[in-house]
């Protein structure tokens, strides 16, 4: 039976959505994640599957994309261009301002298979869709861990490379592209003619030689070293001024697949690579041709044990169908093809000794274990810091200060220490506590009942303040460019800044005054501070730091508020009300509000002049103006023609909204094919079932449909078998 979606169920699809979004805006927008691949793949399947048996997908939920959002739009990133310095700090600000670039042919994305049982399934899932028993030749590559590309060529010549992006619409970077090896800016025509206009895809990667060599030079700088060779690639890529060449000349690109303009007449993957081989590519090396599945697992295996040779870092084998034929008769789902899949290895493991563990503060105050390592190379990437989270991961691995312990990452950037090697040492040190004292300001910490976080309550604490201010300037936020990490902690060291809102009342003189701060640089930090005044309610929210207030929560928040007292003054219970709003966040922001320094601090920024218009108010359920305005639906079963996700989409384009859970206020239950329990409860609760045909008429307007009479069970049941 499918369980219903309650108020619990939509806090955590919620909350795991907006996890995996933040996470994957870290990765894409940032390069700086902060989970491993392994995981964030973990919580994207969790995500999945909670979605599935909740039938209920959020509009912007992670698995209605194909890959990364763009690095943002640009019609908002134009104003900023100008004022942005050229230097490796405003990297990340840079690269807001590519131009779009449209993939004519979508670029897919792969599902993955995690283990042996995983690859068997695909196999015989695409057995069962083609309707045989017989073996199933696949190709396999080496799966490149690095950024998939697509390269435009017109009349043989390359035009526009651009990014994956959403796999829609990535970013242009041509000029960059031209630069990395074996991206040929013209095609070669003799062994093989081209179309008038070809797009080529594949991976850009830097090699692992690259790699040392370039945080070799960095660390010469003085520059923080980059984490591992996707994230340096990604980086490099991506440059928009101050171009780094070498950099850039530290990238390689091999080709794998053909968009548009594939040559007439190949009926194999395998002829693909061929033809772009021809062509003057360097394509992926070491493939197989594997009969069946027997095969593709044998090569797995040998390329898992090769990984640790290669001169790049692969995390995985790619498996396709290698007749063409049958990859068209197998399909595609809206982001991945039915034909193909991505069978990930395992994470790369090492052991090292852990020689310190030092205790760091954050932006709410809560302490971090961080365990100082002895530097290895784990898959070809040196490590030497992992978070140990907090006590309670400490005591359950029994990690102690000298102990030799497993660490493992997977193209990622935080390390994890699976477990202690040598926990029966009888000379090891005691077991490690976190200090009672916040190691910055020395206040006592507290830790609530039920936290797993250690807290320094202490809200003048420095380390504190530090975070939260660069949180507050960050680019979710209030977004002032200019105030880093160095100005912040000046203006802290010399109490020029005690509070969240004494950024307003600095003046140019007292910012000229600082360290490392010419007169001109200055002024730019000074119109930086005096535009974001000028913001929105919620980058407001976001930006006074409240715990687990992100950027949807802030949204929702404000569309539902409309100004802020009205925020101020809602209790738990009327947050908890909101669609959306867990019990979690609505706690938070309650207890937040409730505190009365907490409105004093509100009240200075508005003295100072921070201001933001008023929002459109929405009533839960009544979204945008349209037909279905105020209507609530209910999805269950197969529809004929519409997918779920087209469903719900067109019914909140039409101004109506989609949950989960059938409740006495559900306007109408569409269902479809093999509809279930949530059919049953409709008819219960006499709630209006409609099928897909009047769901389309309701769609284009064409008037309310009839409110269901209660039936019996029986006979709503048979309807639908
Ligand atoms: S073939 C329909 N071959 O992995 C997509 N992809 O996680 C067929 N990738 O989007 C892709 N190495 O960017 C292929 N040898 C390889 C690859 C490869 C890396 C990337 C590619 C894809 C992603 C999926």
């Amino acid at each position: 039976m499918t369980p219903r979606l309650g108020k619990e169920d939509k806090a955590r699809l919620r909350a795991m959505v907006d996890d995996l979004n933040r996470h994957a805006k870290l990765y894409y927008q940032k390069d700086a994640p902060e989970i491993t691949d392994a995981e964030y793949d973990l919580r994207f399947r969790a995500l999945k599957d909670l979605e599935s048996e909740l039938g209920v997908v959020l509009r912007d939920s992670p698995t209605r994309r194909v890959g990364a959002p763009l690095a943002e739009d640009v019609a908002a990133a134009e104003h900023r261009t100008a004022a942005q310095p050229a230097d490796e700090l405003s990297l990340e600000y840079a690269a807001r301002s590519f131009k779009p670039a449209e993939h004519r042919v979508p670029m897919l994305s792969l599902d993955n298979a995690m283990d042996e049982a995983e690859m068997r399934a695909f196999v015989e899932r695409v057995q069962k869709k083609l309707d045989r028993d017989g073996a199933i030749a696949l190709l396999g590559e080496p799966k490149l861990d690095g950024l998939g590309v697509e390269l435009v060529y017109e009349a043989g010549a390359l035009t526009v490379g651009s990014t994956r992006g959403d796999g829609r619409v990535g970013e242009d970077v041509t000029a960059n592209l031209r630069q990395v090896t074996g991206a040929p800016p013209v095609l070669r025509g003799e062994a093989l003619a081209f179309a008038e206009r070809v797009s080529v895809r594949g991976e850009v990667v830097m090699t692992l030689g690259g790699f040392e060599r370039l945080n070799k030079s960095r660390a010469a700088r003085g520059l923080e070293p980059f984490v591992n060779p996707r994230n340096a690639a990604a980086g490099a890529l991506r440059q928009l001024r101050a171009i780094d060449l070498e950099r850039l000349r530290a990238l390689e690109f091999r080709a794998y697949a053909i968009g548009e303009g594939a040559p007439t007449g190949v009926t194999r993957q395998r002829e693909i690579v061929e033809a772009l081989e021809a062509w003057g590519f360097a394509t992926i090396q070491n493939w197989r041709f594997c009969a069946d599945v027997e095969a593709a697992l044998a090569y797995y295996g040998e390329q898992l044990a090769l990984r640790a040779t290669l001169p790049i870092e692969i995390d995985g084998v790619v498996f396709m169908v290698d007749e063409l034929a049958l990859q068209r008769d197998i399909g595609e789902l809206a982001s991945r093809p039915r034909w193909a899949i991505a069978f990930k290895f395992p994470p790369h493991q090492e052991t090292t000794i852990i020689q310190e563990i030092v205790a760091s503060v954050g932006r709410t105050g809560a302490i971090t274990p961080v365990a100082k390592l002895q530097p290895v190379k784990v898959g070809g990437v040196t490590v030497s810091n992992a978070s140990l989270h907090n006590q309670g991961e400490i005591d359950r691995k029994d990690v102690r200060v000298g102990d030799t312990v497993v660490i493992q990452r997977a193209g990622d950037v935080i390390p994890q220490i699976v477990r202690v090697v040598d926990r029966d040492r009888p000379e090891r040190a005691a077991a490690y506590k976190l200090p009672g004292e916040c190691p910055v300001c020395g206040t006592e910490v507290v830790r609530a009942e039920g936290d797993a976080v250690t807290r320094c309550p202490n809200r003048a604490c420095l380390a504190k303040l530090k975070n939260r201010l660069l949180h507050l300037a960050g680019r979710g936020a209030l977004d002032i460019d200019g105030l880093g990490e160095k100005i912040v902690t000046q203006l802290l060291e010399r109490g020029l800044v005690t509070a969240l809102p004494d950024v307003f009342a600095i003046d140019e003189a007292t910012l000229a005054g600082l360290e490392r701060m010419g007169e001109k640089s200055a002024a730019k930090l000074m119109a930086a501070i005096e535009r974001a005044k000028n913001t929105t309610l919620p980058r407001f929210l976001i930006a006074l730091g409240i715990p687990e207030v992100g950027e949807n929560a802030a949204e929702l928040l404000a569309s539902q508020f409309g100004e802020l007292d009205a925020l101020i003054n809602a209790s738990a219970e009327q947050l908890t009300a909101i669609d959306g709003v867990g019990p979690v966040i609505a706690e938070r922001v309650a207890h937040y509000f409730a505190d009365e320094e907490h409105r004093a601090e509100v009240a200075r920024f508005r003295a100072l002049g921070v201001r933001w218009p008023a929002v459109a108010r929405r009533e839960p359920g009544a979204g945008a103006e349209g037909p279905l305005a105020g209507k609530t639906f209910v999805l269950t079963g197969t529809l004929q023609t519409l997918s779920r996700f087209a469903a719900q989409e067109r019914i909140e384009a039409a101004g109506g909204s989609v949950t989960g859970q059938v409740s006495k206020k559900s306007s109408y239950v569409v269902a479809g094919e093999a509809a279930g329990s949530k059919l049953r409860k409709a008819t219960e609760l006499g709630v209006a079932v409609i099928d897909e045909a009047q769901l389309l008429a309701l769609l284009s307007g064409g008037g309310d449909a009839p409110r269901a009479e209660k039936e019996p069970e029986a006979e709503q049941g048979k309807l639908f078998e």
